[in-house]
This record gives structure tokens, sequence and C-alpha cells, in this order.
């Protein structure tokens, strides 16, 4: 038990702090994680296909509830064992199932110094030239979507929370402007409950849920058609927002999806944009997938009115080949960020607002921030703006030639061109007319091959039937490669088919 005395020297073990005292422990140990993660790089299969009873088995047997401390030697075999044997290898090609990207060296780089240091991006005071670091990144991602010099972002934890901001910001500022009403400060009444958000039906589940964590509900957020291609359709949303009008209700917001999460489908901006302009409304871009493409020549010009966009949502964790988190939120009008800014005497009181540190907290829901911009400031110094571009090119053409070859193979159904670098398709048995057949197939089809570890396939459900889809992120994948993800496909299909 230790006790409260006076004296020089620590009284607690500190060997294991990172200072100025353990430089030798923090390079030797590094040096020994970086062996195993190297090793980690030569697993074959993209998993080990270990069944959950075994990883639970395996959990508990190195149970951290036994209080008992291991050399990191023994830690680090444990850890290979329990976790860098059975981990999901987003680098591993035969993986295209979700949106997770292989990660860039100069990001790992950046990841390691600045959990080193641990700098929070805070105030002024926790994270100085971090401040600055990420303002420049903000700065380069506004600029290259074209937004008015007011333009403003901050990095937060992926599109989820990003799409959290827009939604209450618009809810905020649409209360504020209208009725004179601050939220803030006295929270919702009657008339925020008559307020209705539109996005396409086709929109990430993120905007129903934010709307619910808002407190505006599920029912507050109007689900629009899409066309063949899975865009919003312009003149259902106009219909839409007179209906709404029409029962009492309020609009204040669209979305505009540019990148949907199952087909990469880009909603029509510019004439969403007339829309939400001509109603008064809020126009959000949920840009988490397909908003790094703006650095393409393929799609920058289906972001190009992004531009007149209140806020937009961008994920580098998903196509900027960076580690999780890095995500931006950015606003048009950075006066805007009134709705979210709290000013605490401990921490950044109120008198400091006008100064010229800056304290970037006034801008996040978050209190303590990792400083995720580091990884995207290296990577745009190392690997460069032309070759993220390249690789996102890459990605699309090979959804092209996915879609070619499937296409033309009496085994699958296809459902769209790739608008981005996801495809959705299904095998179809010969002979067999019963949809749900074709379904159980298809979920069979994509279990067995994750379960042999063979390869990741997502799925999907388009009109109640059940999809695959892959989402191509690694610019490394070949067309052979993915000829062979095809081939076994259709090898599990057609297994089913002569065993049942
Ligand atoms: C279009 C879209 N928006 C938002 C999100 C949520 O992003 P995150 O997972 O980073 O929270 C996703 C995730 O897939 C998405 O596809």
């Amino acid at each position: 038990m230790l006790t409260h005395t006076t004296i020089l020297d620590p009284v607690v073990d500190t060997t294991l702090l990172f200072d100025g005292h353990s430089k030798e422990l923090y390079q030797d140990s590094l040096q020994k994680a970086i062996e195993y993660v190297k090793a980690f790089l030569d697993n074959d299969s993209f998993y080990s296909g270990i069944s959950i009873d075994e990883l639970r088995q395996k959990t508990d047997a190195l149970s951290v509830q036994n209080d008992q401390t291991l050399s990191l030697d023994h830690a680090l075999a444990q850890i290979k064992d329990l976790y860098l044997d059975n981990a999901i290898s987003f680098h591993n090609t035969s993986y295209v199932a979700h949106l997770n990207c292989p990660v860039l060296i100069p990001a790992l780089v950046a990841e390691l110094i600045s959990n080193s240091v641990n700098t929070a991006v805070e105030t002024w005071d926790q994270s100085t030239s971090a401040t600055l670091i990420e303002q420049e990144v903000i700065n380069w991602i506004t600029t290259a979507f074209g937004l008015p010099k007011t333009a403003d972002g901050v990095f937060t934890s992926g599109g989820t929370q990003s799409n959290f901001m827009a939604l209450m910001i618009a809810r905020d500022h649409y209360a504020f402007k209208h009725y004179g009403i601050n939220i803030k400060e006295n929270g919702l009444n009657d008339i925020v409950k008559r307020f209705r958000i539109f996005c396409s039906e086709k929109s990430h589940f993120s905007i129903k849920k934010n709307a619910a964590l808002l407190g505006l509900g599920y029912n507050s957020v109007i689900p629009i058609p899409t066309n063949e291609r899975f865009e919003m359709e312009p003149e259902a949303l106009v219909l839409a927002i007179e209906k709404e009008k029409q029962k009492g209700n309020i609009p204040i917001a669209v979305v505009a999806t540019t990148g949907t999460t199952d087909y990469g489908s880009f909603d029509p901006v510019e004439t969403i944009n007339a829309i939400a302009k001509e109603y008064d409304i809020w126009l959000h871009v949920d840009g988490a997938y397909g908003g790094c493409y703006v650095l393409t020549d393929t799609h920058k010009h289906l972001l190009k009115d992004a531009q007149y966009a209140d806020s937009i949502t961008i994920d580098f964790h998903k196509t900027l080949f960076q580690p999780v988190c890095s995500s931006a939120f950015l606003l048009a009008n950075d006066d805007h960020f009134k709705y979210v800014s709290h000013y605490a005497d401990y921490l950044n009181p109120i008198e400091n607002k006008d100064n010229e540190f800056p304290d970037l907290i006034v801008k996040s829901i978050q209190t303590t921030r990792r400083f995720d911009a580091l990884k995207l400031w290296f990577t745009l110094k190392v690997a460069g703006e032309k070759t993220l571009a390249e690789y996102l090119e890459t990605v699309h053409y090979r959804a092209l030639d996915v879609y070619d070859i499937l296409k033309n193979d009496i085994y699958f159904e296809t459902v769209h061109q790739p608008a981005l670098s996801t495809i959705v398709f299904r095998f179809k048995a010969l002979g067999i007319d019963n949809e749900s057949v074709h379904d159980t197939i298809n979920l069979y089809i994509k279990n067995s091959l994750f379960n042999s570890g063979t390869a990741s396939v997502a799925s999907t459900k388009l009109n109640g039937k059940v999809y695959l889809k892959f989402t191509l992120l690694n610019p490394a994948i070949t067309v052979d490669k993915l000829q062979d993800i095809i081939g076994w496909i259709k090898e599990k299909g057609l297994t089913y088919q002569n065993i049942n």
C-alpha cells in the first residue's frame, strides 16, 4: 500500500513510461512489435477461418483479469496467437467486402509519431503546431472542393460523426434563422418536431440514426426514390418536400450522397443544390465514400457542385488509404460552428475566444481528440495527391472489369454498372425459379468463402432479394485475382446445388 510521503525519488516503478529515460526500451519494443506485424503480412489468407468458439477460448485463456504481468516478448507472443493470426487483412486482395482500405506506410509512420507524442487536438496549449497542421490539411480539402473562403472543417471519428454534425448544425441553424429558437440553450420544442430531412432511399443508415439521436426521430427522415442507377430522383424530391409542407411539416435539409455505400452512385448534386436553394434548406453532401474522388479526373465533375453545399462529409479512412480514424466534416460558413462550440473556464475560457491562438475544440463535438490530420499530411507529402488519385481511378476501373466479366457469364445477374468501386451481383443457379433458394445459395457462398478464409465478399439486399457485393479499394488487385474470386463463387454455388 502506497502512502503520502515527501521523498525525492519516485516510489513506483516508472520504467514503462514513455519519457527521456525509456528511449532504448521504446526502440527495442517497437522493433519487436514491427517484427510481429511484418509476420502478419506473411499470413496467406485474409483470415485464419478460426471459429468463434476457439477464439473465445483463447480470449478466456489469456484473460487480462488475473492481474499477472508478462514480459513484452511474452505479451507479443500472446497477441500474435490471439489477434495477429486471426485478424482480417484488408491488404489481402481476397478481401473485397466492405469499405476498408489497405493503408499507406507514410500514414503509419505519422500514426506512430502522433500516438507516441500523444497530442490531443483540443486547445492551443495542448496542440500548438498540430492545430496548424490540422488546419492546413482542412484548407487543402476545402480548396479541392472549391468551397468558399469562409469554409472551415474539423477532423472527426468517421462519416457517422460528420453526418451527425451536419444534421445537428442544419437543425439548429434552421430553428434559429426561421423561428429564433435557440436549441443549444433551450432544447427541442413542438416546432422542431415537425422538421424534416430528405435523402435518397439508398443513403447511409447514419442519417436516420443521427436524426434519432438528435431527437427528431427516424420518421423525420423522408426517403426519396432513386432511378435505375440508384441516384436520387430530383422530381421525387420536390414532390416529397411539397407533400411534407402540405402536412404541416417543415423541410430543413437535404442530403445528397456522393457515393452510396452499396452502389457507389452519385446523387445529382447540381439539381439537388438548385432545389435546396429554392426552398432555402440546408444542403449536406455525404461524400464519406465518394468524396475523395474529387481528386480524380474520372469523377471530379460529379462533385463540382459540392462547392455550393452547406456541409460535406469526407472519409479518408475509406478512400484515401488512411488508418482508422481519418475523416473530416467541412462547413461552407465557419460561423456555423457556433452551434457546436462551448467555452469552459478550465479549458478554453470565453475571454480567449478571439485571441490569436486557435482552440480547435470549439469546432468539435469531442473534447479529447486524436491528431488524425498528421497521417494525411504525411501521406500528401510522401505519396502525393496524384498517386492517390491514380489508386482511386484504378479501383474504379477494376470494378468496371468485374462488371464486364459478370454480365457475360450466365451464372450471374448484375444490377448496375459500377459508378465507383463497388459491384452488386448475384449467383443464379441454372434451372431454379424460386428466389428464396437463390438467396440461400448466395448467403451460403458468402459464408463458406469467409469461414474457410478463402475470400471475404459482402452481401446486401435489393427489393428483398440477397445479392453479393464487391467493394474494391486495393489498387494492387488484378483482373486475374478478381477472376479467381469469381471462380470460387461459382464453385461454391455449384457445390451447393449439387449437394442439395
Ligand atoms: C455514404 C456513407 N456515409 C457515412 C458512412 C459512415 O461512415 P463511418 O463508418 O466512417 O462512420 C458510410 C459508411 O460506410 C457511408 O458509406
